[in-house]
């Protein structure tokens, strides 16, 4: 059977973000216990002239520069942000980034799963038909409501990734690890605009899906703890990783020093740091943020990823990275993204978070202020209008 996986990965992020030392001063907190206490140092928000459409044709638009765009056969676009119940927000995509017509679209949901779960159908549709590429999108504005636990874990990004045969940047593993259960640790009922969660409840489920789902990839992979180089984990906060993968070296009676643990991960979490949870597109930002940010060579090293969505569903799965994949990053643009965002206020903080969303058909245009290639242009008669700048 030909390798199957990553081809190519590319991120976005909105231009603001809130320091979480602004968030800590006005709420009359430590500063330190989101610096050191969950991991996080940075939000970003979102412009009001963008979304999850404008921040997924942002993050794909650099994968065609050498692709030819007509070999996609499929779009999956992962969200749990959805701005319509019928309409999958790809579709608008599909137009902004001239894909084929004869491409097709799909939105997937289940938390910030569900990225995970478009990459695993995109491989297989690949490895029926290798000649052709399937283009996977997460995007996701994580929000919760002001003056809540959950606040200073807000943000925003997408990732797009092109899963083709002999990829060039990473092989995924046939073998996986899944865990399901019912449960409600955090969800948002199609009547809010922020998530509901039960914070402590929700970090011990993620830590019992690791556990759960590591030993069901056990079971199906031939790979132990030992053979695994670096770990990717969903990033809500960066303290949560670093729990989780204490846990699975607990669980797993390893040997190695703390430090070496935490080592395996520090990697993936530099990106989270900055730009905070992007809920389905969290986990493959940190991948990113670990290839992009590793100097040594990681070609061949085995890399072990745990994707968690609330509610909940889990999956271990596992991959090795490519001779030569350094070639293929976007590390210059996103670091001078990063670089380039600006600090907000807490008033303009306040402002962004207070997005337009006219439910009676009026018209609102939106003033250009992203400085991304795509913005939001207006809501008018219960319609998006998306535009390319
Ligand atoms: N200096 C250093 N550390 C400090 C500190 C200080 N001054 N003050 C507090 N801390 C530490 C605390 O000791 C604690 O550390 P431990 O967890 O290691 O004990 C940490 O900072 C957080 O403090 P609290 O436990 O008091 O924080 P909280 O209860 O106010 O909020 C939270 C924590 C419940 C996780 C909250 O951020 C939240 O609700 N987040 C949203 C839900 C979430 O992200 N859950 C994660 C699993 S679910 C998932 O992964 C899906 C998803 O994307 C949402």
């Amino acid at each position: 059977m030909l390798p199957v996986g990553i081809d190519q990965i590319s991120f976005y992020t909105s231009n603001y973000y809130l320091d979480l030392r602004t968030l800590a001063t006005e709420q009359q907190t430590d500063p330190d216990k989101y610096y050191v206490g969950i991991g996080q140092e940075k939000m970003g928000m979102a412009a009001h002239d963008e979304d999850i459409v404008t921040m997924a044709a942002n993050a794909a638009a650099p994968l065609f520069k050498d692709t030819e765009s007509k070999k996609i056969s499929t779009l999956m676009f992962a969200t749990e942000t959805g701005i319509d119940q019928s309409k999958s927000a790809g579709v608008y995509v599909h137009r902004l980034l001239d894909l084929d017509e004869n491409c097709r679209v799909v939105e997937l949901k289940q938390a910030c799963y569900s990225a995970t779960a478009a990459v695993q159908m995109a491989c297989a549709l690949v490895a029926r038909q290798p000649e052709t590429s399937v283009l996977v999108i997460a995007s996701d504005i994580a929000k919760y409501e002001l003056d809540t636990p959950g606040e200073a874990t807000q943000g925003c990004g997408a990732v797009a990734l092109l899963i083709k045969a002999n990829p060039r940047i990473l092989t995924i593993d046939p073998h996986v690890g899944n865990y399901t259960e019912d449960v409600m640790d955090f969800w948002r009922p199609n009547y809010r605009k922020t998530a509901l969660v039960d914070g402590k409840y929700s970090t011990k489920i993620y830590l019992k899906s690791l556990k759960k789902s590591w030993e069901h990839f056990s079971q199906a992979s031939s790979l132990s703890f030992s053979d695994f180089s670096y770990f990717c984990y969903h990033l809500p906060f960066s303290k949560m990783a670093q729990k989780a993968h204490r846990h699975l070296a607990k669980v797993n009676k390893s040997e190695l020093e703390t430090e070496v643990i935490d080592n395996q991960i520090q990697g993936s979490l530099l990106y989270n740091k900055l730009m905070g949870n992007s809920y389905a597109a969290a986990l493959f930002i940190g991948f990113t943020s670990l290839i992009e940010n590793k100097s040594e060579d990681l070609c061949g090293k085995k890399i072990g990823f745990f994707s968690y969505g609330s509610g909940c569903v889990a999956e271990f799965f596992s991959g090795s990275l490519v001779e030569g994949y350094q070639q293929h990053l976007f590390t210059q643009k996103h670091q001078s993204m990063l670089d380039a965002r600006e600090e907000i206020n807490y008033q303009r903080y306040l402002e962004l978070y207070n997005t337009p969303d006219p439910k009676n058909g009026e018209t609102v245009e939106i003033a250009e202020d992203t400085t991304g290639l795509f913005r939001l242009s207006a809501i008018a008669n219960h319609k998006r209008e998306y535009i390319a700048r």
